[in-house]
């Protein structure tokens, strides 16, 4: 796990060297935006999903520096959708990646701001670097993946459907299919993209299409389960919130055990999809252990 470790470093610290670039403009006007939006996206993170964008392009023999403004585009709009998540006429929370949520500090509207300015933001990032592309196609490509990732037929429509799961009867395979969307289509993008970029298709593309699919679903299973298990503190936000909004998760439907073994049974699968996309001869070591730490993961 050593190796795991440093390797994962190495993909975050890159990612958080480029993410501090961003809204470097010191121009007077637009300060107080960009100092919120700067506010929620260095707060921390675990950055899984820019990792595994990097990871994938070291799988494809690709180098980091081509996908790195696609990997700090899907954070971005991660830390957009965490932005607005949190706001009172969403799942009304305080806290967040250890701190004050966005609007409990700035204050609504300016939450509302920062999230939209992360959003375009993020195609602003991509965009600059069409300018150097030496493959515009794949680029676009790339760009239109996280765009549909992200809109209504992924996180936004997932979040407009999750609203109301309070108030509706829904059964598991409908709730794994708003999963798929609010949560599974963000980390999917990262890994398609790098495929993309990488003039990845055939069978490994699927495979990989696959993996990402598993720990989409897996991720989000796990969430439900750290919000009744994790404490605030190690967490980073305020548990207990699913039970008490009354959502639909796979804890609340299924039961603990029943969700823990749908975790299990959903990352057998991804480990599964790895082991079909090593048969092509690609080193996926380090995608073995992220799969493992994102099973045990405690925050
Ligand atoms: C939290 O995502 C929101 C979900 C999609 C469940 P993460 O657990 O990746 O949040 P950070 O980025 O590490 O704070
Ligand atoms: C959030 O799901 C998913 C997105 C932000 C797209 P949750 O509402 O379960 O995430 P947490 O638990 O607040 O991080
Ligand atoms: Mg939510
Ligand atoms: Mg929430
Ligand atoms: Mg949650």
């Amino acid at each position: 796990m050593n190796d795991f470790n440093a390797k994962y470093d190495v993909y975050r610290n890159f990612t958080e060297n480029a993410l501090n670039d961003v809204f470097c403009d010191k121009a007077e006007d637009g300060k107080a935006i960009r100092e919120a939006a700067m506010y929620s996206l260095s707060a921390g993170g675990k950055r899984i999903r820019p990792v595994l964008c990097l990871a994938f392009a070291d799988v494809f023999g690709i180098g980091m520096s081509k996908v790195l403004p696609y990997a700090c585009a899907i954070e971005m709009i991660h830390t957009f959708s965490l932005v607005h998540d949190d706001l009172p006429g969403m799942d009304n929370d305080d806290y967040r990646r250890g701190k004050l949520t966005c609007h409990k500090v700035f204050g609504e509207a300016m939450a509302i701001l920062a999230g939209d300015a992360l959003l375009n933001g993020a195609y602003d990032l991509m965009l600059r670097s069409i300018d150097t592309s030496a493959d515009m196609t794949s680029d676009l490509k790339a760009m239109r993946i996280l765009s549909i990732a992200t809109g209504v037929p992924g996180m936004i429509g997932g979040q407009a459907i999750d609203i109301f799961t309070s108030e509706k009867p829904m059964d598991i395979t409908a709730l794994g299919q708003m999963y798929s969307m609010k949560t599974g289509a963000l980390i999917k993008a990262p890994v398609e993209i790098a495929c993309v970029l990488a003039g990845i298709s055939g069978k490994a593309y699927d495979y990989a299409v696959r993996y990402a699919d598993a720990i989409g679903l897996a991720f989000q299973i796990k969430d439900d389960i750290l919000d009744v298990e994790s404490s605030n503190a190690v967490l980073g936000k305020t548990t207990g919130k699913d039970a008490a909004s009354g959502k639909k998760t796979f804890v609340s439907l299924l039961g603990i055990d029943k969700a823990k073994h749908e975790l299990n049974i959903t990352t057998d699968n991804a480990f599964g999809a790895l082991s079909e996309l090593s048969a092509f001869g690609y080193d996926v070591s380090f995608l073995d252990d992220f799969t493992r730490f994102l099973l045990v993961r405690e925050m």
